[in-house]
């Protein structure tokens, strides 16, 4: 009998952003706001927008076929797909299902929701899968069609948000290597730091509709973001038993520059080992992190055995950091 697979190693990565970009110079002319303001509180020059044929679907099959390609895995050799997303096509069936038909795979899939930090709860979920033995080979994919639930007359949250989709697929391991940790965290005591309060079932069906855009105390959010998500960078590291230096490359959630210059001072890391692409998509939520890792893969930055480590925050408040071992 073969031992049980213990690891999980990134086997493909894919990425996909809609063709249609929504500049600063753009929102100019949508709400009262300047580049220059943009620029230097967020980092953001740009950020992908779904036209209407696309959706967190589409991009999700854009962005699976990639990771599938790249892992030369057929989507009839997938027995897990796992999709995180706040913006699903329906209420039901999940959009992981849709996806799985689409892909012409015939394995389990559901979709599961931790906002921004879904990606590194998904990688811990497909891991913990793959390692009770559940799952050998396992996609996952964050897409967002975030603009759909943005208020593009509120300037204090339409410039931070985009579209796309980020995918990985994860293959079992006997030898050492792959994820190494994980810590999560939520905290629901104050749900109304970051909410899309209506859309859903909290109130009955006759009761006056509640927005359903997003809704944020930036600062709050902010706050939060440096201290738990360097905390949480801290923690898995101590977890894993290495040291900051030995960190190839730190891949954060992109959802604002100075949030990540805060981390990544917190952890005393130099520019040079920190992913950043927020400036081409905004804050992509789920999708982000996996977005970067696949944009950081395709540009050489990742080697066998290079020491990653990913830190994400969001709404819940949710929070999230990982470490692991690229590809071997
Ligand atoms: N253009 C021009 N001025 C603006 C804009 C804008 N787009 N947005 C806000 N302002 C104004 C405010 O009205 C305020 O004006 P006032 O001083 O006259 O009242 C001023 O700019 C300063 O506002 P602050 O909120 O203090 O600006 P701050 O420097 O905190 O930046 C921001 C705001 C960018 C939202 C920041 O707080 C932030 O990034 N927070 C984290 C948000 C985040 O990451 N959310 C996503 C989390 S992940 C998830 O799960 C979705």
């Amino acid at each position: 009998m073969q031992p049980a697979p213990r690891y999980s190693v990134i086997a493909g990565w894919g990425h996909f952003a809609p063709r249609r970009v929504l500049t600063n110079q753009d929102l100019e002319q949508m709400v009262d706001t300047t580049d220059e303001w943009i620029i230097t509180r967020t980092g953001i020059r740009e950020r992908h927008i779904a036209g209407p044929d696309e959706n967190s679907l589409t991009m999700a099959i854009a962005a699976a076929r990639m990771a599938l390609d790249r892992a030369g895995i057929q989507p009839e050799d997938l027995d897990l797909i796992m999709m995180g997303t706040v913006t699903p096509n329906y209420v039901t069936p999940a959009t992981s299902c849709l996806l799985q038909d689409a892909l012409g795979a015939h394995c389990p899939a559901f979709d599961f929701n931790a906002a921004c930090s879904g990606f590194i709860y998904g990688l811990t979920i497909a891991h913990s899968l793959i390692h009770i033995g559940q799952a050998n080979t396992a996609l996952l994919v964050g897409s967002e069609v975030l603009s759909r639930i943005i208020d593009y007359q509120d300037r204090a949250t339409c410039v931070l948000f985009g579209d796309g989709a980020g995918a990985v697929v994860l293959k079992a391991s006997n030898r050492p290597g792959g994820i190494r940790a994980s810590v999560l965290g939520a905290d629901g005591s104050n749900p109304e730091r970051l909410m899309v309060p209506g859309g859903m079932f909290a109130e009955p069906n006759d009761a006056p509709p509640r927005p359903r855009t997003v809704l944020m105390n930036g600062q709050e959010v902010f706050r939060f973001a440096t201290i738990y998500g360097a905390e949480a960078a801290q923690q898995v590291l101590a977890r894993t038993g290495w040291s900051v230096n030995e960190i190839k490359l730190f891949i954060p959630h992109q959802a604002n520059l100075r949030i990540i210059d805060a981390l990544r001072r917190r952890l005393e890391l130099p520019e040079d080992r920190v992913f950043v692409n927020i400036d081409r998509y905004g804050n992509t939520s789920c999708a982000s992190i996996g977005i970067a890792l696949s944009e950081a893969a395709e540009a050489g930055l990742l080697s066998p055995g290079d020491k990653v480590l990913l830190a994400a925050f969001g709404a819940g408040l949710t929070w999230a950091a990982m470490t692991l071992e690229w590809g071997t």
